[in-house]
């Protein structure tokens, strides 16, 4: 049980313009009063993100209490999204009915009211209203949209603990950080766009899959083609994301043996090798000689699971002063989507010199 303390410091600080990092079921988000300029600008000033990077806008769910039928349901959705959206399509209504609150990032076009630091300056707005019950509870008190992205530092791993968000701002004691328990998800929420005419396009992948969203709808979820040249911007979607410091490589199976004694002859530090689970013991006989030089640890071969610890997994290992980290590429599954493009990112950005590479 949440106490009311928390909860009445957490919305006196959003309204006095302060941030508050607030926790999710995905990740931790750096919040602010998304209707206060002042405020919000703080998000980009502590996070070094550029201004022009549009954040998403959390909302709260009804109660359920309140939900007498299907028909209140939607008119409640439809009143809390009002002063953010001019236009709420019928496809957007069902998705929101199946999958909020919850780990899905919606981008409708932008009511005429919010600010144009909330949307990067553009003509659209991210909107999801999360599962996490505390934060729930901050937002009811609260009355407002909250501003959050993730709460890291521009282009690095994105925290799934309270204590990572202290770890990512250690110089700002004022910072409150609510602690609601490591994320449940522990990956990004998936973000569609329903701002256009059409199926819905798929802008970053995440825990909900486009299989998941047809099954339980019948919505087709399509490709976003224009990703890269146009708007809306996904910051997440540039090539270096989600970086550790050490050098982070995906590895194929077949080609790991060789990798892994190029890099034992390269540097004598110690190596992060990460297996599936399912080959640890092959791994260790593989690998008998190079036992002092190698770290071997193991993961399950389920992409629910290892979204749950990948970003934990790369903090951790990230401490230990490693020469280099080797993890298995995932497989080319829709299920494995969210996790093989955290990764991909992550190994793009990393390594000594990434701040001057990673581009969101
Ligand atoms: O799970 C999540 O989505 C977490 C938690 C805290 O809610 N938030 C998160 O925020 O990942 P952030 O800012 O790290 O990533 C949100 C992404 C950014 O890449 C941003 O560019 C994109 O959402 N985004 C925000 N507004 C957008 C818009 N109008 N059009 C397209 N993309 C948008
Ligand atoms: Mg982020």
């Amino acid at each position: 049980m949440v106490d009311s303390q928390t909860i009445d410091k957490a919305v006196e600080a959003l309204r006095s313009g302060k941030l508050v990092a607030i926790p999710t079921e995905t990740v931790y988000g750096l919040g602010a009063d998304a209707s206060n300029a002042k405020a919000v600008q703080k998000i980009y000033e502590l996070k070094g993100r550029p201004s022009n990077h549009p954040l998403i806008v959390h909302v709260q769910a009804p109660l359920p209490a309140s939900i007498a039928s299907s028909l209140q349901l939607e008119r409640d959705w439809i009143s809390i999204l009002a002063p953010w959206t001019r236009h709420i399509p019928k496809t957007a209504l069902i998705l929101i009915k199946y999958f909020w609150p919850g780990p899905l990032t919606l981008v409708f076009e932008r009511g005429k009211s919010v600010l144009a630091c909330v949307t990067g300056g553009q003509e659209t707005i991210a909107i999801r209203s999360p599962a996490h019950p505390l934060t729930q509870d901050i937002l009811r008190a609260f009355g407002g949209g909250i501003a959050a992205p993730s709460a890291n530092r521009y282009g690095r791993i994105s925290p799934t603990t309270a204590a990572d968000v202290r770890s990512e701002f250690p110089q700002n004691p004022e910072l409150l950080i609510l602690d609601g328990g490591p994320c449940e998800h522990g990956i990004e929420s998936t973000i569609l766009n329903v701002s256009e005419e059409g199926n819905p396009k798929l802008l970053r992948p995440g825990t909900i899959t486009p299989s998941q969203i047809k099954t339980a709808t019948g919505i087709e979820v399509v490709a976003d083609h224009h990703q890269h040249s146009q708007s809306p911007r996904v910051s997440g979607s540039h090539q270096a994301h989600y970086a550790p410091y050490t050098p982070l490589y995906l590895y194929h199976e077949g080609d790991v043996n060789q990798q892994i004694t190029e890099q034992s002859k390269k540097s004598s530090k110690k190596i992060a090798l990460i297996v599936w689970h399912d080959c640890f013991d092959l791994y260790r006989k593989n690998f008998a000689d190079l036992s002092a030089q190698l770290e071997l640890s193991s993961v399950e071969k389920n992409p629910k699971q290892f979204g749950q610890i990948l970003y934990r997994l790369l903090r951790d290992l990230d401490q230990k002063n490693f020469g280099a980290i080797f993890i298995p590429n995932p497989p080319l599954e829709e299920s494995w989507d969210a996790v093989r493009d955290r990764l991909q990112r992550a190994s793009f950005g990393s390594g000594p010199s990434s701040s001057n590479q990673v581009s969101s």
